[in-house]
């Protein structure tokens, strides 16, 4: 079992419509590949983890690093796990935005409320890169 991390930026500003295809097409293709995590959008980047079968995975990352809404992809994780920290979650998609309105189907959610919207399997490392993140990114204006 693998789990991928990382952030990107969004090529244009995302649409609630643009942000809903891109979670049916995540949500249907990972229930499909068993593939489990959480896709977060803010301040024009994505932040995602990923995880599932090794090969699954590297197929996915070939296919997301291609993808042409992103680009400036940084990787901070790629590494092998026991267990899933979203076992449960084909893609949990959440915004973090002060300005956007509620309009999509991707929840807005506070920054500073990321954590109480992971489930309680999220491990330590993942909380933590996770939190560090958007610290670093919050200044700008998400907060
Ligand atoms: C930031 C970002 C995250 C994505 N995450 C996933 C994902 O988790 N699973 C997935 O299947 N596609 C994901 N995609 C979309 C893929 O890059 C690709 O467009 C899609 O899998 C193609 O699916 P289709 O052939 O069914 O249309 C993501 C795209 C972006 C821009």
């Amino acid at each position: 079992m693998r789990q991928m991390i990382y952030a990107s930026s969004a090529v244009v500003e995302m649409t609630p419509q643009k942000l809903n295809t891109i979670s049916l097409q995540a949500k249907r293709n990972n229930s499909i590949n068993n593939l489990t995590g959480m896709l977060i959008y803010g301040d024009q980047m994505f932040f995602q983890i990923l995880e599932g079968q090794t090969d699954k995975i590297a197929e996915m990352k070939d296919l997301i690093w291609s993808d042409k809404r992103h680009t400036g992809i940084s990787e901070f994780k790629d590494s092998t796990i026991s267990e899933r920290c979203f076992p449960d979650w084909s893609m949990g998609c959440y915004r973090v935005e002060t300005t956007a309105t509620n309009d999509g189907q991707w929840p807005i959610i506070d920054v500073n409320s990321i954590m109480d919207h992971m489930p309680p399997t999220v491990t330590p490392d993942v909380r933590v890169l996770t939190e560090t993140f958007f610290q670093i990114i919050s200044p700008r204006s998400v907060r």
